[in-house]
Parts: structure tokens; sequence; C-alpha cells
């Protein structure tokens, strides 16, 4: 039986490297501020050195003895996308949390999927020397089950379906995904969202940053596994879902796969 994850107490990990992508605001600033919590050294992709410094200094308040440092990144742009792959020399684990909801379709596309992909790629070399390499995917709720018209869905549920198409297709790394469930700024305050019905359902990004960060460092996760959280997919302590569903079509997965390597030109 696996001990129980316990979002409080997690597993040190110095020594450790782990990049989070998107990692100077929202749920991404917490995977990181979390992950330095253990020892671990925490590079943060931000495409703004300005707000990944603001990001770091919050995070040494918290964890004064933090190993922190940026890595300048735009997911949106191939040739930054490499440039950033090519300036890290070890890794244990990438989180590929950054994402955006905007109406350029095309622009969130590639920020939440193609860059991610192609950083994957590029990253592999790494990943495999590590002795436990993982890759992270961020997906969410709606990506489980993405309608035609819904852009974003679309875009998380192929960053999905490559989670689980590169646990078949690569054996030298875990490839794990993961969802935040619902998560509303841990700074909003009580007055305006959070007196809705969604301060009921929903949580913090501090607690929609627990799944990712347990499928970092949570030793009996193994690749293929989906983890979100406990209560109705929305909020509370993280836990392996199961995959069904779209998530499970194996060909939809090869075609995204496919599509994927056409767009950007590369293979993980
Ligand atoms: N919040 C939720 O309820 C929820 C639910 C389901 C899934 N998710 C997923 O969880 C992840 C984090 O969401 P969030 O709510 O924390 O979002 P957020 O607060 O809007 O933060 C998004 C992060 O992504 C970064 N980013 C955006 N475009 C980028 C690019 N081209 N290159 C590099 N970084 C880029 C942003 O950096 P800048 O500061 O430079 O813009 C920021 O750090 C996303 O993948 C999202 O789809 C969230």
């Amino acid at each position: 039986m696996p001990t129980r994850w316990n979002v409080h107490r997690l597993p040190r990990a110095e020594g450790k490297t782990f990049l989070v992508t998107g990692a100077n605001a929202g749920i991404g600033y917490h995977v990181a501020e979390q992950l330095a919590s253990t020892g671990a050294t925490v590079v943060l992709g931000s495409r703004s050195a300005a707000k990944a410094d603001a990001a770091m200094a919050s995070i040494r308040s918290v964890v004064p003895d933090a190993r922190v440092r940026h890595l300048q990144l735009d997911l949106a742009d191939l040739g930054s996308v490499k440039a950033a792959a090519d300036e890290l020399d070890s890794l244990d684990a990438v989180v590929c949390n950054a994402g955006v909801m905007i109406d350029d379709a095309e622009l969130m596309y590639a920020a939440n999927h193609l860059g991610h992909f192609a950083l994957v790629h590029w990253l592999m070399p790494l990943l495999v020397a590590a002795p436990e390499g993982r890759v992270v995917t961020t997906g969410s709720l709606r990506g489980k089950s993405a309608k035609p018209g819904d852009a974003y869905a679309r875009s998380k549920q192929a960053q999905m379906l490559f989670g689980f198409e590169l646990d078949r297709r690569q054996s030298g790394v875990l490839s794990v995904v993961n969802h935040p469930g619902g998560a509303l700024d841990s700074l909003t305050p009580p007055r305006t969202l959070l007196s809705l019905p969604a301060g009921l359902l929903l949580q913090g990004k501090d607690a929609g940053a627990w799944a990712a960060v347990r499928a970092v460092l949570d030793p009996s996760v193994r690749g293929g596994q989906m983890i979100g959280p406990r209560v109705l997919g929305l909020r509370g302590e993280p836990r392996v879902e199961p995959v069904r569903g779209e998530l499970a079509d194996t060909a939809l997965a090869a075609r995204v796969w496919a599509e994927s390597v056409e767009l950007t030109g590369v293979e993980p």
C-alpha cells in the first residue's frame, strides 16, 4: 500500500533540479515555492525577468534558503524554447504549467501545447540522464472532453494526450499528467469571488499546485497516471484519477502527436 500523501510534509529533494514553466504567477508560482521548500533547485521558466525576480524574492521570503533561478522562456517562440533548453545542464523534472486563456486560438495552442511539446523534446537528453526523470504536463477538467469550438479546452486536451502518449512512447522518463481542479487566486478577497458558490467548490492557487507537486515528488506515482484534486476533481488533496473517455483514446493521442511533430518540426 502506498503511504498517504501529505501536502504539508513533502519529501526532501536536495540535489535535484526542477523546471517550472509559468512560475512567476498563479499556480506555477506555488508549485515553485512548494518544490523549493524541499531543498531542490527550482528553475523558474518565465518570459519576464522582472516578474521572475519578484517571484524569487517572494519564494525566499517563505523559504529563506531556497535555491531558485530564472530561465528566460517564451513558450510561444520555439527559438526561445530551444535557447532555454540549451541553458540547462541537468534536470530531474519539468512541470509544463504555463497556460493562457485568450481569444487568439493559434497563439493559445502554441503557448499551452506546442511550446511544451518542443521543450520536452529538447529537454529529453537531460531527463533520460536523471535517475528518475519526470515530465509533468498540466491539463484541465475542460480538457477531459473538449468540444470542437472550445479552443482552450482543445489546447489543454492536447497537453494531456501528449502526456499519456509520451508515457507509451518513452520508457526512459515518467510522464505524469496533472490538473489543478478549479483554482482561484489565493489572494482573491473573500467578499468577491469566494463568497459565491464557487468559493465552496474551488480552491486557492496554492492548493491548485498540490497535484503538480505530488506528480513531481511522490515515489509511488507511475508513468501514465493522472493526478487531480480529490473533491469532484475541483478541490482538495491530490489523488490518482482514472483516465477515461477522450483521454484514453490512443488513436486521438497519436493524431495529436503527429500534428504536433508537423507543426513544431521536432519529435520527443
Ligand atoms: N486556475 C485554474 O482554475 C485552472 C484550471 C484548470 C487548469 N489550469 C491550468 O493551470 C495552469 C496555470 O494556470 P493559472 O491559473 O496559474 O494561470 P495564470 O495565473 O494566468 O498564470 C499563467 C502563467 O503562465 C505564464 N505564461 C503565459 N504565456 C506564456 C508564454 N508564452 N511563455 C511562458 N510563460 C507563459 C504566465 O506568465 P506571464 O506572467 O508572463 O503572463 C504565468 O506565469 C495553466 O496551464 C492553466 O491552463 C488552471
